[in-house]
């Protein structure tokens, strides 16, 4: 008998299949994807009841290891989650049931992702429903997608499925975007490939459509009439540290805005599908992307740390780092000024920020929605300050209403009020990393969380011109710590705006 038995499923609410039995074949299996995000993603969906028996579990990399080894180290990286605060999953403790499940589950194979007999050898070993998930440097994508199809293993044949996951980059500019789909397209249909953007497996980004179409509420202001301008902010306090050698040649634009920031974009101003059927949402995210007008240069900031404080510690600027040049040219921050050539949205500015060693790690979107036209507690200026709609993504989760209210006491002034809910205040607060949703999702065949190869090449267009003009330009300096250039405050000053604050962070 199974001595780690699949945990049962949790009763609340209607409860939810298990996935299918398949296999899943990690490349990159001694990777830090794979330890930091994968086992904890599958141990929570042992936990949950959502794996079935039998699941099986392959790690592929060129590092020397054994089944036992790997499993070993796993677990005493499961283990070390409990006592480290900074990393993505840190539960109380790991259930021994549910991480077993896991663990007996797992055989490793040290093999070259490049050679041939990789995957002959994968050939003979696999049978019915397989995933090959590419934890591995961009570069390999190509080739492993390549390979997989040389050995017939892409072929689903008799109801079985043969599913790649990717993830990012996919591709650096739009020229190398549409060569790797057109690559992948040779071995496989479109549904079979999963391109992964993690933003989409976090719960507070797929609840914008929720909150945005299941309430009669907030439909009729979603407009150019009503919404004068719109901010979206990813920032971050933790540096390039050890990421250099990738980091490089990729820079804030690359690593951020056409995925992360364009899909958070999405999730605010794309049209309502017609259903929640994948097609039909990712219909409507191509829609609104393809009407991202490219964006010129001059609506464009970047920017680099240079030497600062974070949380009161002395920090290296981007240049100090390792597998930095010291006279890099890179951009650890951006911000853009957005233009979306739709009827909703024609002249209404999004603003799309994001950077490293920033004073506060905030993930937000804020829609600024317009002043009354006229009101009776307008000032001397003839305005009221207008109102702003917070969705907090991460780490704080829920979402904000700023409005005017009346101050208490004899005299009709107006003070600032939220009204607000958070996330954890209504709804129990399970343990995640986000990949879990996308892992279930790609096992029962459900795409809409990821990126199609229509989309993913509109961003690239849209930020094409910046990358061309970038490649020679200059960048501003800004101390670590702090809000970012000066340039991009001057970026929304031009038209009367400016950045909400990072916090203390
Ligand atoms: C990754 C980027 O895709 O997203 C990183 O490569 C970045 O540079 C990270 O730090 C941010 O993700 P999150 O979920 O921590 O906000």
């Amino acid at each position: 008998m199974d001595p780690n038995p699949a945990p049962k499923a949790p009763d609340a609410g209607e409860a939810i299949a298990k996935a299918p039995p398949c296999t899943l074949v990690i490349f990159g299996a001694a990777g830090d994807l794979t330890k930091r995000l994968l086992m904890p993603a599958l141990y929570n969906l042992a936990e949950g009841g959502l794996l079935d028996d039998a699941i099986r579990i392959i790690g592929v990399d060129h590092n020397p290891n054994t089944d036992e080894g790997w499993r070993q180290s796993l677990s005493d990286t499961m283990q070390s989650f409990t006592t480290d605060r900074t990393s993505e999953f840190h539960p109380e403790h790991i259930d021994p049931r549910a991480w077993g499940f896991v663990r007996e589950r797992l055989t490793f194979r040290q093999s070259d992702f490049t050679a041939p007999e990789t995957f002959s050898g994968l050939a003979g070993a696999l049978t019915g429903n397989v995933i090959f998930y590419l934890a591995v440097s961009a570069r390999f994508f190509g080739p492993i997608v390549d390979a997989l199809g040389e050995a017939g293993l892409l072929k689903e044949a008799e109801g079985a499925f043969r599913r790649v996951v990717i993830e990012k980059p996919f591709g650096s500019d739009l020229e190398s975007a549409r060569a790797l789909n057109t690559r992948i397209l040779k071995r496989g249909a479109e549904s079979q490939f999963f391109r992964i953007d993690h933003f989409l497996g976090k719960e507070t980004v797929q609840s914008i459509l929720a909150i945005r179409f299941a309430n009669g509420l907030l439909g009729p202001v979603w407009h150019r009439d009503h919404i004068d301008h719109v901010e979206i902010t990813a920032a971050e306090t933790i540096g390039v540290e050890a990421r250099g050698a990738f980091y490089e040649p990729t820079g804030a634009l690359r690593d951020m805005v056409p995925n992360h920031l364009f899909q958070l974009l999405c999730m605010v101003a794309m049209e309502a599908p017609a259903t929640l059927d994948a097609e039909a949402v990712r219909d409507e995210k191509a829609r609104l992307i393809q009407a991202v007008r490219p964006i010129p240069l001059t609506d464009a900031v970047r920017g680099q740390y240079a030497a600062g404080q974070e949380h009161g510690h002395s920090v290296p600027g981007y240049r100090e780092e390792p597998n930095v040049a010291g006279d890099s040219h890179t951009e650890t921050y951006v911000a853009l000024k957005l233009g979306i050539d739709n009827a909703r949205w024609a002249g209404v500015p999004f603003y799309l920020r994001t950077g490293k060693r920033m004073a506060g790690r905030v993930t937000e979107i804020a829609l600024h929605v317009r002043a009354p036209a006229a009101s009776p507690f307008a000032g001397p200026d003839g305005a009221v300050a207008p109102d702003v709609l917070r969705f907090r993504i991460d780490p704080e989760q829920g979402l904000d209403l700023v409005l005017n209210a009346k101050r208490p006491g004899p005299r009709m002034d107006l003070g600032r009020v939220t009204a607000a809910f958070d996330y954890g205040d209504f709804f129990q607060e399970t343990p995640s990393v986000g990949y879990e949703t996308l892992l279930y999702d790609c096992m029962i065949g459900d795409a809409t969380l990821f990126q199609r190869a229509d989309s993913i090449e509109a961003a690239w267009a849209a930020v094409e011109p910046l990358l061309r003009a970038w490649a020679e330009a200059g960048v501003e300096a800004y101390p670590a710590g702090s809000d970012g250039p000066a340039g991009a405050e001057a970026l929304l000053a031009r038209e009367g705006h400016r950045w909400s604050p990072l916090g203390a962070g």
